[in-house]
């Protein structure tokens, strides 16, 4: 199977698919502006590092799991079609079933010294293509189209995990004039007109859209920005101590080194997909020194 994916799909030096030591399919990214990897499973980018950056931009968890049928603790897991639990079936798994299956590759190429790869997936009654450039900036773009004669309707979030010097002293910039769920009460809060700083468990799904949303992370003396498109909800998560402590694929004082901002589109703001038809949903990550920004 490498060797198969290697003839059609590697660009010389800049991409290459390797077998990771769990025995997952990686692809791998070096080129002049960035290294970056990706799973078959879950179409999970795990890493991505400008070379203007000395920092990986991604968080993963030293304890992920890589196993078909798991999800991968860091890097970007999609959540689909459903987010967080199922609504009416509670044995289904959490965020969706389209992070712990294999995806297959459609398309590679190499355009202005950035990789694009595209990953697709059928998941009845759905098509899935997930786009990802990497160049000095990453560009994801996932594609769902309803392949049935019904209207469809169904979440979507990408889990970007970002890696942090210090989550007490980040801050993140861009959703103040939004009102929010809070996921751990069920409570909606009107809007704050303040940063958002970690102080506790943060579980929020901020409501309508908004044009960017930055992460300031002084002790990486970084901010990393994030640009939606076509996303009506954003995500943010970290969750602290006692549950960092519960999850078994996160090391207990992982939460320090990171926090979650989801590109999403979640309840009330499902999709609402007419039968034939296609959304898409993305983002760009850039990532500057706090002088420049
Ligand atoms: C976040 C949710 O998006 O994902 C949290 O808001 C959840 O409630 C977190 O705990 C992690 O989910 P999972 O299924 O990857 O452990």
């Amino acid at each position: 199977m490498l060797q198969e994916l290697n003839q059609r799909f590697a660009i010389g030096e800049q991409l290459k698919f390797v077998s990771h030591p769990s025995g997952l399919v990686q692809g791998k990214i070096d080129t002049p502006k960035c290294s970056g990897s990706f799973f078959l499973l879950g179409a999970h980018i795990a890493e991505f590092q400008p070379k203007s950056q000395h920092q990986p931009i991604l968080f993963m968890s030293k304890e992920a799991v890589y196993e078909v049928g798991k999800p991968i603790r860091g890097g970007i897991p999609i959540c689909f079609p459903w987010f967080g639990p199922n609504k009416s079936d509670s044995s289904a798994p959490a965020h969706g079933t389209v992070r712990t299956v294999v995806w297959d590759v459609q398309e590679t190429k190499l355009t202005d010294s950035s990789v694009l790869v595209t990953l697709g997936l059928r998941s009845a009654p759905y098509r899935l293509s997930l786009t990802v450039v990497f160049g000095e900036t990453l560009d994801v773009t996932m594609l769902v189209r309803n392949e049935t004669a019904t209207e469809q309707t169904c979440e979507v979030a990408l889990h970007t995990y970002f890696q942090l010097g210090d989550a007490r002293q980040a801050s993140i910039i861009g959703l103040e004039r939004t009102e929010f769920r809070d996921q751990l009460t069920g409570l909606i809060h009107p809007p704050t007109g303040a940063a958002i700083q970690f102080t506790e468990e943060t579980d929020r799904v901020y409501r309508g859209g908004v044009p960017s949303v930055t992460i300031k992370d002084p002790a990486n003396s970084r901010s990393i920005h994030v640009r939606p498109r076509n996303s009506q909800s954003t995500v943010v998560w970290n969750p602290w101590i006692a549950k960092s402590q519960r999850m078994s694929d996160f090391g207990d004082d992982e939460f320090e080194r990171m926090c979650c901002v989801e590109t999403a589109n979640v309840a009330p703001h499902n999709w609402v997909i007419d039968a034939g038809n296609s959304q898409s949903i993305g983002f760009e990550i850039s990532a500057n020194g706090e002088s420049q920004s």
